[in-house]
């Protein structure tokens, strides 16, 4: 059964896609609906979706739809795409490996591709020391086996994340996640020993980096007590929580009490890690060295991926056998997280990252001159965000969020709504994007504001 039929006017992926909005129908078209109506009867309403549309390719900064139309992609599938979707040489990478195996599980026959991705995990993440990394299929399960790594290491139980934290849906993962609805809500009881303390929100809190992180550990201090407390679980840049750029000095302050204490420090940079932020790692904007990394979503370009790295003796203390599954380090997987390692590297991607952050900064700021709804524009690099308030009271302005979201997707821009309040609107675009579909992009935004 063909599941898509586009008939002959299948347009094929990638960079060369037409790079330009346009869309031939109201969304979604008469196809998309079909598809969607389909969607409706066979996949639970759990698994929800943002853009009313079937997609059916993607490259440069575009998505095309079923019914052809071409939308400016700014969220690439929730940080995934950095390196664009299909790029080239992914989809090169790919078909070889597929080629050759797609599989015979590294805990059974181990194959280089893996162990080629651990090296280069170990030489590009954050510090000089010696490292090793483990591979896994996402997010979620790396964040669970760096809370099993730090745990076997310490010997101690507790973990400590922050509010606005974001790490995943697997049952530890919602434990260490802020939010109940929609990633918690009625699907407790959660794994115990999970704590919770304030970060650094500067908008909200108005504290130093000094003083958010005293806050901080005084908490953990009096309720956890550093004896029992096996890691604190931080994302550099908080992303689903509002894309929360913490105070200068809060991070390398955790991180100092953290190495005092015998504590892990785990950063997790599923969302924040391979160049979106302007810097291979955000953690290197702040001049960390965490103990654990966690990454993810941008690694292999969109094919399931996910790792651990860190210190050779953390990493090494889980017993022989003690990590793994099936899938994780697929050989797939792992050709294209190779390939699109040489991209971040060798492609300019950081720099293409300073680039974006400089246009959407400038864009963004404009606006927020002239229109007081906007609370705050942060971010770094391609994770640049801008918080909706009540210019009177400063209360967060979820309704406004989502209507200028729904209204720019109408318009043929893709954009993505984040933050514990769900006022934030966020900007993920792939870097491959041209900078005029990002202004187009942005026009689209301001005019939905505008109208507001
Ligand atoms: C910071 C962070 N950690 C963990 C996760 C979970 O990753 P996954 O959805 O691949 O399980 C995400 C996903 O958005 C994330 O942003």
């Amino acid at each position: 059964m063909t599941l898509i039929d586009a008939g002959p006017t299948m347009p094929t992926g990638g960079p060369g896609l037409p790079q330009r909005r346009h869309l031939v129908t109201a969304l979604p078209g008469p196809r998309s609906q079909e598809i969607l109506a389909r969607k409706a009867a066979a996949v639970p309403q759990g698994v929800g979706h943002t853009v009313p549309v079937a997609a059916v390719a993607a490259g440069g900064g575009v998505v095309v739809d079923a019914d052809g139309n071409s939308l400016i992609d700014l969220g690439s599938g929730i940080a995934v795409t950095t390196v664009g979707s299909s790029h080239p040489k992914v989809v090169e990478a790919i078909a070889a490996q597929a080629a050759q195996f797609t599989h015979t599980c590294f805990m059974i026959s181990p194959y280089e591709s893996y162990i080629a991705v651990a090296e280069a995990l170990n030489r590009l993440t954050p510090g000089d020391h010696e490292k090793k990394s483990a591979l896994f299929n996402s997010g979620a399960e790396a964040v669970e086996n760096a809370v099993k790594i730090a745990r076997k290491h310490t010997g101690r139980q507790a973990v400590v994340a922050l509010d606005h934290g974001y790490h995943g849906r697997t049952n530890l993962t919602m434990a260490l996640t802020a939010k109940s609805m929609p990633y918690k809500s009625g699907f407790g009881p959660f794994a115990p020993e999970v704590y919770r303390v304030p970060g650094s929100y500067p908008l909200r809190d108005g504290l130093s980096g000094a003083d958010a992180a005293a806050r901080a550990i005084s908490l953990i201090d009096k309720q956890v007590g550093a004896d029992n407390l096996a890691a604190v679980v931080i994302e550099p840049i908080q992303g689903e929580g509002g894309f929360i750029v913490p105070a200068d000095g809060f991070l390398p302050a955790v991180a100092h009490w953290c190495r005092d204490n015998g504590v892990v420090f785990i950063a997790d940079e599923v969302q924040s890690g391979f160049a979106r932020t302007g810097a291979m790692f955000a953690s290197d904007l702040f001049g960390i060295v965490p103990d654990l990394i966690t990454t993810a979503k941008g690694i292999a370009a969109g094919m399931p991926l996910a790792a651990v790295t860190g210190r050779a003796e953390i990493m090494d203390a889980a017993h022989a056998g003690g990590l793994g599954g099936t899938y994780g380090g697929n050989p797939v997987a792992c050709a294209a997280a190779l390939a699109a390692l040489d991209v971040f590297e060798n492609d300019g991607l950081v720099e293409r990252a300073q680039q974006v952050e400089r246009l959407l900064r400038q864009r963004l700021e404009r606006l927020a001159a002239i229109d007081p709804r906007i609370g705050e524009v942060r971010g770094r690099g391609a994770m640049m965000a801008v918080e909706f308030v009540d210019p009177a009271t400063a209360a967060p302005d979820a309704a406004l969020a989502a209507a200028i979201a729904k209204a720019a997707i109408a318009e043929g821009v893709i954009v993505l709504t984040c933050g514990t309040d769900g006022n934030v609107i966020r900007f993920l675009p792939p870097l491959s994007i041209p900078d005029d579909l990002l202004h187009e992009g942005l026009d689209v935004v301001a005019s939905a504001l505008a109208a507001r």
